[in-house]
């Protein structure tokens, strides 16, 4: 049974809590898909506080809201809202707590959405801090996986930019606990901080994608997180240097899936679209039900 009130980190959740998650997303599914309403959240203000672009998260977390009953409220870093006056990102909490019963926070600084939770008195939900976390987007990415292919004795290889990507600095947590075998593929440049494989259990390797392509279940892939680049011709060193192709999948298993948090921008070829093994427009689609799952578990 899972508890919590904020949803900061991965690392806050236990496996049976991650899997109650996703049972309850289940139960979702439906209501998600728009066969229904739901009414468990009417009465219910939900508030999108974003200080970096976003189009799925920010959506999928809209229709959530609305599909059970619940409405919603945006504020934009680009809106003239107190914040481009100097306001502190304790007082935008606590005065849009206000407002709200829960805020969904997206910043680019690492560590933001843990010190909202603090001076917040509504749940706040991390909807990525930096390249930090992104909870509900593991949260989405375990679920797609069992939904698709199986979270037991899964062979997974994270592909791109892992050095930057918050989606796989929170997947990776999660999928310690589920013992996962992992293989790291990305330009030298872009590999894991050595940091982030302390502590962390489980099978991790490095490797090459043609080296793997044949074993393993699923392939994790992201875009080069060029806005987290301090420098741009670093940037500009490793833009394009990877890419998933139909023919790159001619040995992949049958059942292999690919998937992505989205956008992508030329890292998977749009000739896989066609392929079996797509399953990144499924994936976001799984945000609905997952994150719904996540908004009655922090308001009821
Ligand atoms: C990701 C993010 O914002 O970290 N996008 C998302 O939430 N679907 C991945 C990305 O921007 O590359």
């Amino acid at each position: 049974m899972a508890h919590f009130r904020h949803l900061i980190s991965i690392d806050d959740l236990s496996r049976a809590d991650i899997l109650y998650i996703l049972d309850r997303a289940e139960e979702y599914e439906e209501i998600a898909m728009g066969r229904g309403m739901g009414r468990v959240l009417e009465g219910k203000l939900l508030a999108n506080v974003f200080f970096e672009p976003s189009t799925r998260t920010r959506m999928s977390f809209e229709v959530a809201m609305k599909r059970l009953g619940g409405d919603v409220i945006n504020m934009t870093a680009q809106e003239a809202s107190s914040v481009a006056k100097g306001e502190s990102l304790a007082d935008t909490v606590r005065v849009v707590g206000k407002y709200a019963d829960v805020i969904v926070l997206r910043h680019p600084l690492e560590g933001a959405a843990r010190f909202a939770a603090e001076h917040s008195e509504v749940p706040v939900i991390n909807a990525g801090d930096g390249a930090g976390q992104h909870p509900t987007q593991t949260l989405l990415d375990l679920y797609t996986i069992r939904k698709e292919s199986s979270l037991d004795e899964l062979k997974i290889a994270l592909m791109g930019d892992l050095k930057y990507s918050r989606t796989v600095h929170s997947l990776i947590k999660a999928l310690t606990l589920f013992d996962a075998e992992i293989y790291l593929v990305s330009p030298p440049s872009l590999a894991l901080p050595e940091d982030f494989l302390e502590g962390v259990r489980g099978k991790i390797y490095t490797a090459q994608l043609d080296e793997i392509i044949e074993e393993i279940d699923v392939l994790y892939v992201t875009r080069i997180q060029k806005e987290r680049f301090p420098d741009e011709e670093e940037y500009k060193k490793v833009a394009g240097s990877y890419k998933v192709t139909a023919e790159t999948l001619r040995k992949a298993n049958r059942s292999l899936i690919i998937m992505h948090p989205l956008p992508r921008v030329d890292e998977i070829d749009v000739s896989v679209d066609r392929t079996r093994h797509a399953k990144y427009f499924q994936q976001t689609f799984y945000g609905v039900p997952v994150r719904m799952a996540i908004l009655s578990e922090v308001m009821l």
